[in-house]
C-alpha cells in the first residue's frame, strides 16, 4: 500500500507534496543530494525571478533536455525480452562453438524484434519486414544473429543499403509516407533492381503483417560458416521456427490494428511473458559443405537466395524461450546492440557481399547512435562471460584495465601484466583463398533474380496468393507514375503470368513487354 510510506501535503499555492515517512526511499539529485521541494523552482521572493542558482532544478532541467538519442536509421521501433538458449542436439562434431557443445546447457538470450522502415513511434502492423534479432551471451563471448522473418534480402551487395532505405523510408521533399512501402519511391528502386524481385514476393506475402511477433519465423539470411576444432568449416543456414506456427492478419484487420490499437505486438509479447505463457522458438540449421555449393542452382553468397529445405532440411538443435520482461525499456531494448560481426570460435563468416558491408555498418553506427566505444559496458550489451583487454577509456568509462600494463606484449608477469593471447581457445578466421583479382563487379552467378521468386509464389496456396495479388495492387495502385507501375508488371511477367495478369487488371493496366533478363529464369525447379 503505497499510502504507508508518503505522507501527502497540500503547499500554498495547492501543489501536492509526498514526503516520505521513514524506511521510504527518498528523493535525491542525481549526486545524492535529498530533496526537500520538487514542486517549487527556487525564487527571490514567491513570485521570482527564478534563481541560478538553483542546482536542483538545473540538474533536473539539463538531464532531461538530454534524454533523447537518436533512434536507429533502421529498424527504430522494437519490443525485446530476456530468456535462453537451450541445446538439445549437439553439433560438436561440426563447430567447436561452445554453445553447441553440451546437450542441455542454457545460454542467456536478449531477443529484439522490430520493422525496418518506420520511425520509433510508428504502428507495430505495419506491412513490412520484421527483424528478429538474437544475442546469446555464450561462454566464449557474444554471438549474435542478426536477422529478419524473411529468409532473403533485397538487395545482393551492401553499397546499395542507403539507396534501398532511402527509397524505403519517407520521401525527403514532402517527408512522407512514413511506415507503408506503397509509394513511388520504393516501387521505382524495387522495378529498377530485379535483383530484388524474389524479396517482392515475400513481402506481399502474409508474412509482412505478422499476427504476433510469437508466430514469425526467424532466419539469418547470410550463408555462415560452423568451423570444428580441426577448423575444416561447412556452410550453414540459421532458422528459427516459431512453436505456436506462422500465424497471420489479412490487410484489412492490420489496417483496424494499426489505428485502434498501434502498440498491438508489443502489448502481446508483454502480456504472453506475464501470463507465463513464454514465447518458444526451435533453432533450425541447413548444414552442407562445398561441393553442394558447387552444384547449387544459384550462389550460396549471394542473399538473395534460399537453400530449397528439400534439399538440405532443417535440422533441429535447440530452443530458444522468452521469460522475462525488461525491468527498463531504454536500458535495455533501446541500447541493445547487435552486430553481425559479433561471432564467436567456431561460426566463421563467407564472402557474402551483403553481410561483408553488415560487419562495417553496424558498430559505425551505434558509435554515433550510443554515442559512446564503451556501449559494451552497459549490462545488455556486456559478455556475461570473463573478458579482459587493454582497451581505456572513452566516453563513460566503466571498467578500464586494472594493474600496471595496458599494453601488450609487457614484462609484468601474470597478476600486473594483464590478459594474455590463447591461440588453443581464441578465435580463428577460415583460410579461405581468395576469388581473384580485385574488381568491382556483379558476378554471373548472382544473375537469377526470378527463377526463386517464381519458385516461392508456385508454393503459396491460392488464398496466400490471392493475397499477394491484392497486396501488389493495393501498393502499386498507390504509385502515380504509370512507368513504375509498368515497369513492375514487366518483371512480374517472369515470375507468373497469371499473377502478372491479375495485377495488370486490378490496376487497369495492359502488359508491357517482359523487362530484360541476365540470365533466363528456371521453370522446371519445384515449388520451394
Ligand atoms: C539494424 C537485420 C541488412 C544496417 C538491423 C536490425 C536487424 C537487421 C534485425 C535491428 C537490430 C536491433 O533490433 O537492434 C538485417 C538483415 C539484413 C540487413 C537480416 C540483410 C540480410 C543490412 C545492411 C546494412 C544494415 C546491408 C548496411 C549496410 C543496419 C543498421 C542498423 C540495422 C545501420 C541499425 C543498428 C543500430 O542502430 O543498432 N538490421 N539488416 N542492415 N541494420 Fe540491418
Amino acid at each position: 500500500d503505497l499510502s504507508d510510506s508518503f505522507q501527502e501535503e497540500q503547499g500554498q499555492g495547492g501543489e501536492t507534496h509526498q514526503t516520505t515517512q521513514d524506511g521510504g526511499a527518498v528523493l535525491t539529485t542525481s549526486q545524492g543530494v535529498p530533496v526537500a521541494d520538487d514542486q517549487n523552482s527556487l525564487k527571490q521572493g514567491a513570485r521570482g525571478p527564478t534563481l541560478l542558482e538553483d542546482f536542483h532544478f538545473r540538474e533536473k532541467i539539463f538531464h532531461f533536455d538530454h534524454e533523447r538519442i537518436p533512434e536507429r536509421v533502421v529498424h527504430a521501433r522494437g519490443y525485446g525480452a530476456h530468456g535462453y538458449f537451450e541445446l538439445t542436439e549437439s553439433l560438436s562434431d561440426i563447430t567447436r562453438a561452445d554453445i553447441f557443445q553440451r546437450v542441455g546447457e542454457k545460454t542467456e538470450a536478449f531477443v529484439r524484434f522490430s520493422t525496418v522502415a518506420g520511425s520509433k513511434g510508428s504502428p507495430d502492423v505495419a506491412r513490412d519486414v520484421r527483424g528478429f534479432a538474437v544475442k546469446l551471451y555464450t561462454k566464449e563471448g557474444n554471438w549474435d544473429i542478426v536477422g529478419n522473418n524473411i529468409p532473403v534480402f533485397f538487395i545482393q551487395d551492401a553499397i546499395k543499403f542507403p539507396d534501398l532505405i532511402h527509397a524505403a523510408k519517407p520521401a525527403p521533399d514532402r517527408g512522407f509516407p512514413q511506415a507503408q512501402t506503397a509509394h513511388d519511391n520504393f516501387w521505382d528502386f524495387i522495378s529498377l533492381s530485379p535483383e530484388s524481385m524474389h524479396m517482392v514476393m515475400w513481402i506481399m506475402s502474409d508474412r509482412t503483417i505478422p499476427r504476433s511477433f510469437r508466430m514469425m519465423e526467424g532466419f539469418g539470411v547470410h550463408t555462415f560458416r560452423l568451423v570444428d576444432a580441426d577448423g575444416q568449416s561447412s556452410y550453414v543456414k540459421f532458422h528459427w521456427k516459431p512453436k505456436l506456427g506462422l500465424q497471420s492478419v489479412v490487410w484489412n484487420e492490420a489496417v483496424k490494428l494499426n489505428g485502434a490499437d498501434p502498440d498491438f505486438h508489443r502489448r502481446d509479447l508483454w502480456d504472453a511473458i506475464d501470463a507465463g505463457d513464454f514465447p518458444e522458438w526451435e533453432l533450425g540449421v541447413q548444414i552442407f559443405d562445398q561441393e553442394f555449393a558447387d552444384n547449387f542452382d544459384f550462389d550460396v553468397l549471394d542473399a538473395t537466395k534460399i537453400i530449397p529445405e528439400e534439399l538440405v532440411p532443417v535440422r533441429i538443435v535447440g530452443r530458444l524461450v522468452l521469460d522475462r520482461q525488461v525491468d527498463n525499456f531504454f536500458a535495455t531494448t533501446e541500447q541493445v546492440a547487435f552486430c553481425t560481426q559479433n561471432i564467436v570460435p567456431g561460426i566463421d563468416f563467407t564472402n557474402d557481399p551483403l553481410l561483408q558491408g553488415r560487419n562495417f555498418s553496424y558498430l559505425d553506427t551505434q558509435l554515433k547512435r550510443l554515442g559512446s566505444p564503451n556501449f559494451t559496458h552497459l549490462p545488455v550489451n556486456a559478455p556475461r562471460c570473463p573478458f579482459a583487454h587493454f582497451q581505456q577509456d572513452g566516453h563513460m568509462a566503466m571498467h578500464n584495465p586494472a594493474g600496471r600494463a595496458n599494453y601488450e606484449p609487457n614484462s609484468w608477469g601474470p597478476t600486473q601484466g594483464g590478459p594474455r593471447e590463447d591461440p588453443a581457445r581464441g578465435f580463428t578466421s577460415v583460410a579461405a583463398t581468395p576469388d581473384g583479382d580485385k574488381l568491382r563487379i556483379r558476378p554471373e552467378s548472382f544473375a537469377d533474380h526470378y527463377s526463386q521468386a517464381r519458385q516461392f509464389y508456385v508454393s503459396q496456396t491460392p488464398i496466400e496468393q490471392k493475397h499477394m495479388g491484392d497486396a501488389l495492387v493495393f501498393e502499386l495502385s498507390k504509385v502515380e507514375r504509370p512507368d513504375i507501375r509498368s515497369r513492375m508488371l514487366s518483371h512480374l511477367m517472369h515470375i507468373d503470368d497469371g499473377l502478372a495478369g491479375t495485377v495488370a487488371s486490378g490496376l487497369g493496366l495492359p502488359l508491357p513487354e517482359k523487362a530484360k533478363a541476365a540470365v533466363s529464369p528456371k521453370t522446371d525447379l519445384p515449388p520451394s
